[in-house]
């Protein structure tokens, strides 16, 4: 196992009913900004059960964050920040309007151009505005970790930073109000949850057997429960599981003391950022292909994966390790996620200017081995027709 440092100080208030509990994790004296996407939150009554349970508390409202959260929609909100002069912020929402949170929480007042938030990498960020969140959507895992994606659409540019300041101080789970999820919302949460812990165990073996272990129970528990969520929308215990799964798949346990290969959702944000597809529809596209590219150097762990994952026992390692890719297509396939750039009207002319995005971003070296090169990527992006 190689070393490590292990830190997540969010807090998880998990159940049904628990938005009730707003009350007690946010200070009484905090002037509090809601922040929320579309009209799901209002929709679905879970704005009017936050507002119920802030109480007294002085609060207002900042709605309007997009899937995908823009950059120039955020900086609207961290003006009106400055300007009135909250100090506490909810985030009510799925990954999108958590990681949006994240970036206004770290965006106001910082010195400078507020982008480099972002472009730095999260390096920079001094201080953030503290927050919590009200997940209703299980898939990024942004409810209890650093990290966030935001896209300037001027700019083309869907990036990624990460800075402990941004760790929510709280994150409430309640299954319920996962209940009025569309399907395709549903199936998008499984797979990006599936590629996350996949992202973080199908490299090299390190002899770390616990990471291991509780990666294949995550993977084992998405296959069994994600076309059940489908199929029974309004079992408790099926959301429950799904949502503190994709939880687990991304807060930092299964990551730490091993190799992490992020390529796939590297490829995938340039398709999202180009094209406008959901992020779990780009990593249903990018990740079959791009275990079949990286075959020799993953196939340990594939073969591993076979058999603990899928209990494939036959064959050599090779043919186990082919055996679970196509098996992992099959799962995404079966929960209605497209595995091919023509599912979603594409073409081979999107090659090239997804190559270029890449390098425009200096995507250059990915993988556990830094070996996956624009080449590398043009050959995964053109397996993926
Ligand atoms: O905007 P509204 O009307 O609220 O509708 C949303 C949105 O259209 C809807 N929704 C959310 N909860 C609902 C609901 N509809 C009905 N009932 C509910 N309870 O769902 C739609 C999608 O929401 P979004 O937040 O965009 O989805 P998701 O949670 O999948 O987040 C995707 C974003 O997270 C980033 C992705 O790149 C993408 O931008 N990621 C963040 C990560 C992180 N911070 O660690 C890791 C991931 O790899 C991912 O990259
Ligand atoms: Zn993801």
């Amino acid at each position: 196992m190689n070393n490590f440092e292990f830190y997540n100080p969010t807090r998880i208030v998990f159940g049904d009913g628990k938005i009730s509990e707003l009350g007690r994790l946010i200070p009484e004296s905090a002037k509090v900004l809601i922040l929320f996407g579309g009209e799901s939150a209002r929709k679905t009554g879970t704005l009017d059960e936050v507002e119920r349970a802030l109480g007294s508390r002085h609060f207002s409202l900042f709605g309007g964050i997009e899937a995908n959260p823009r950059y120039e929609t955020l900086i609207k909100a961290v003006d009106k920040i400055e300007k009135e002069g909250f100090d506490f912020l909810l985030a009510v929402g799925g990954g999108s309007v958590i990681d949006g949170v994240k970036f206004v929480a770290a965006a106001v007042n910082y010195p400078g151009d507020k982008w480099e938030v972002v472009t730095k990498g999260g390096t920079t960020i001094q201080t953030a505005l503290p927050f919590g969140t009200v997940l209703t959507l299980p898939a990024t895992g942004s409810e209890m970790n650093k990290g966030s994606v935001i896209t300037r659409e001027e700019l083309q540019s869907k990036l990624a930073f990460m800075s402990d300041k941004v760790f929510p101080q709280f994150s409430i789970l309640d299954p319920v109000k996962t209940y009025t999820l569309p399907p395709r919302q549903i199936s998008n949460g499984v797979v990006d949850a599936f590629v996350h812990v996949i992202e973080q165990y199908l490299t090299y073996p390190v002899n770390a057997y616990v990471q291991d272990s509780f990666a294949e129970g995550l993977l084992r528990t998405l296959i069994d429960i994600g076309p059940k969520a489908l199929e029974t929308p309004r079992d408790y215990d099926i959301r429950a599981n799904l949502m503190w799964t994709a939880t687990l798949a991304l807060n930092g346990l299964i990551g730490v003391g091993v190799p992490q290969d992020w390529s796939t959702h590297m490829l995938g944000h340039e398709i999202t950022v180009l094209y406008g597809l959901d992020h779990a529809q780009t990593l249903a596209i990018v990740l079959p292909s791009m275990l079949l590219e990286k075959l020799p150097q993953k196939q340990t762990k594939l073969a591993q994966y076979a058999e603990r994952v899928w209990g494939i026992t036959n064959g050599n390692d090779q043919e186990k390790a082919l055996k679970s890719i196509e098996l992992t297509r099959q799962f995404f396939e079966a929960m209605n996620v497209g595995t091919h750039f023509s599912d979603y009207q594409l073409s081979s002319d999107v090659i090239e200017p997804l190559v270029k995005s890449l390098e425009a971003h200096n995507m250059v070296e990915l993988g556990e081995h830094q070996d996956i090169t624009l080449d590398v990527s043009r050959r995964v992006y053109t397996a993926a027709l």
